[in-house]
């Protein structure tokens, strides 16, 4: 069953066919970074535009790779939340109506949820129970996942979501949007002792992160510094910047391990291309034993992909959303603890 997913939750348009859940066919993703850019963050307005302009090219693109016509589209996933509600509500839009005149059956996708099992995609073995570790720029979520649909939401960031952090950090930093990538090639050269940053909530019991007092810590530090010593002491910065996130993060992961029986550990979403995250999440599950699984960076990042994946599940399953669903814009519907 070909499935044709859309994404557009965020900055990102990407459209994606995928047969039976698992075979990729094309992947197509339109980045809007150039233009957010100058902004040093995602304008709303903006990226609906966007999202109109790119959706029918970036549709065309995904049928062409995949080598199909609009008429071997068996179903359609879309992101329905959550995001932005301009930005969802362009992509959901656009599936509704393609779905309804190509008379094909139509499903609404958690975005969250599609990235906590992308990692399936590449890894149909992984296995259940396990930690999944959800980190993007609009979300930073712990889950303890029993099984397709049954997830416990752990731990949540109380501000900032880790890619945010990222973001921000980088702004403070001098570097473009979005900054996470720049800080992690950054680092590759910096020493990550040299400053000591906050790790957010670390005395704090529990499973919850928190990204605000290091955005503050930072930018004491970076003020403190002439704009002439700013540049070298950069990769320095960035590195020990980096550490404080990624020792947040995995110190409640490892802490989440030790209360839960967990068969193995997921990390997905954009940060999880960050290098040193995977470095030691993968040294982390070596020292306990545990499989470790990452998608690659495609699949880490938004895209449709993940969308036409688990959206081919639902439509198997015979599940089907109406013609009026809406987009959601914050974390509700699906990612919930099984009663
Ligand atoms: O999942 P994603 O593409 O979009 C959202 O759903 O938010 O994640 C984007 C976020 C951005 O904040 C970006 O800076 C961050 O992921 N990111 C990274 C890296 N690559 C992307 N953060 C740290 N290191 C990276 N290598
Ligand atoms: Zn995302």
């Amino acid at each position: 069953m070909k499935i044709l997913g859309i994404e557009t939750s965020c900055d990102e348009t990407s459209a994606a066919v995928v047969e039976d859940g698992k075979k990729i066919l094309s992947n197509v993703i339109a980045s809007q970074v150039e233009i957010h850019n100058p902004f040093g963050g995602i304008v709303p307005e903006l990226a609906c535009r966007a999202h109109v302009k790119n959706l029918l090219p970036v549709v065309q693109e995904a049928l062409d790779q995949a080598a199909i016509d609009l008429t071997d589209v068996e179903g359609i996933a879309v992101t329905a939340g959550p995001g932005l509600a301009g930005a969802l509500l362009m992509g959901l839009t656009f599936a509704k109506s393609l779905a309804y005149s190509l008379s094909v059956p139509f499903t609404g996708v958690d975005h969250l949820e599609a990235h906590l099992m992308s990692a399936f995609l590449e890894h149909p073995e992984i296995p259940f129970p396990f930690l999944g570790l959800v980190v993007s720029g609009g979300h930073t979520n712990l889950y303890f996942v029993r099984g397709v649909g049954e997830y416990e939401l752990l731990g949540k960031t109380l501000d900032d979501a880790a890619g945010e952090a990222f973001d921000k950090g980088a702004k403070a930093m001098g570097l473009r949007y979005p900054g996470g990538p720049l800080i992690d090639k950054l680092s590759q050269t910096g020493n990550r002792k040299a400053f000591r940053f906050p790790r957010g909530l670390s005395n704090q019991e529990g499973y919850h992160f928190s990204f605000s007092g290091l955005k503050t810590a930072l930018n004491q530090c970076v003020s403190r510094f002439p704009q002439a010593d700013l540049q070298p002491a950069l990769p320095d910065i960035a590195a020990s910047f980096q550490e404080s996130i990624v020792e947040a993060l995995t110190l409640k992961l490892w802490r989440a391990w030790e209360a839960f029986f967990a068969e193995a550990v997921v990390v997905a979403g954009g940060v999880a291309c960050n290098r040193r995250l995977r470095e030691e999440v993968s040294r982390g599950a070596m020292e306990r034993n545990i499989a470790v699984f990452f998608p690659s960076p495609s699949l880490c990042s938004d895209n449709a992909a993940m969308i036409a994946a688990l959206g081919y599940h639902s439509l198997v399953r015979g599940e089907r959303s109406p013609l009026s669903l809406n987009p959601y814009a914050t974390m509700v519907h699906k990612i919930h603890a099984p009663s």
